[in-house]
């Protein structure tokens, strides 16, 4: 089913486990992002950025994840990631995405509040999810980069919570976007008081820098959503690389490009494997 973001981690939290949030760079990949979680058994999010889904088209990412989710029978939520734009935002629930993020957390924190609610507003009356951060999480995203991330501060994250309706909460932990040549130290103790006073989900953001070692005790502390990227953008690019520079220029493109594509596969299906916690 092409699903909503909220219910679809409401049955995570209740069975305690974590769904993957994968990054689709473009529209080649989608299809096989899809199909690993069809044959992992899982749900799957997946999500665009703002200038991706501007790249592609929003209504031809809808329209694939949408067919794929009804034929396929797996749960498909279609998210924009970190937008920054409300007219962004509205694009894509008029479009159709099941949820989108606003991330204003480079806002001061009265700002990022009242922005934020404009966005539940308008997405809760469409029958779409929103996802929000308190703290900020550093590296480098789209080009941009944010040196450090902010953790977040529990007390600004409970405060926030309690005048923004949100249905998944990103939160600044040690993360860093962009980060595949090494792993990142997590801020446990945070992470913990974070889950014992949050009933929101949590959403952990940066997540090809995470040490998979680390998945199991994320889930058990209330991390819902896990968002990976750049892992996807690495295997497909290297892929691509290689075998684009073994053919010859008038072979099919296809050939080229499906094993791309089923870099993707396997990194998805692997990271799902272990988000279902079992
Ligand atoms: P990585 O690209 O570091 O995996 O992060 C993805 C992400 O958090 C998207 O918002």
């Amino acid at each position: 089913m092409y699903k909503n973001l909220e219910s679809m981690l409401g049955e995570a939290e209740k069975l305690n486990y974590t769904v993957g949030a994968f990054n689709a760079h473009n529209l080649e990949m989608v299809p096989d992002m899809i199909r690993a979680a069809k044959d992992a058994g899982s749900p799957v999010i997946i999500q665009t950025s703002e200038s991706t889904a501007k790249y592609v088209g929003m209504k031809n990412f809808v329209a694939v994840c949408k067919m794929m989710a009804e034929e396929l029978l797996v749960d498909v939520d279609l998210h924009l990631d970190h937008a920054k734009s409300f007219d962004n935002i509205k694009e894509a629930i008029d479009a159709g995405y099941s949820s989108v993020m606003f991330d204003g957390s480079a806002l001061p924190f009265r700002e990022n509040m009242e922005r934020s609610l404009r966005v539940t507003d308008y997405a809760h009356k469409h029958g779409v999810a929103v996802e929000c951060e308190i703290g900020t999480i550093g590296g480098t995203e789209e080009g941009i980069t944010v040196a450090e991330g902010v953790y977040t501060d529990p007390k600004q994250a409970l405060e926030f919570l309690s005048n923004v309706p949100v249905d998944a909460l990103a939160v600044g932990v040690g993360t860093h976007h962009g980060q595949f040549e090494s792993k990142t130290k997590l801020n446990w103790n945070l992470i913990e008081e974070l889950h014992s006073n949050i009933s929101t989900p949590l959403v952990i953001h940066g997540g090809t820098g995470v040490n998979e070692n680390d998945y199991h005790r994320l889930t058990e502390n209330g991390i819902r959503k896990f968002n990976v990227g750049t892992e996807l953008l690495v295997a497909w690019t290297r892929t691509a690389k290689k075998y684009f520079d073994k053919t010859e220029v008038n072979n099919s493109l296809r050939n080229n490009i499906m094993p791309c594509n089923k870099a993707v596969y396997d990194v998805v299906k692997h990271k799902i494997g272990l988000f279902l916690n079992k």
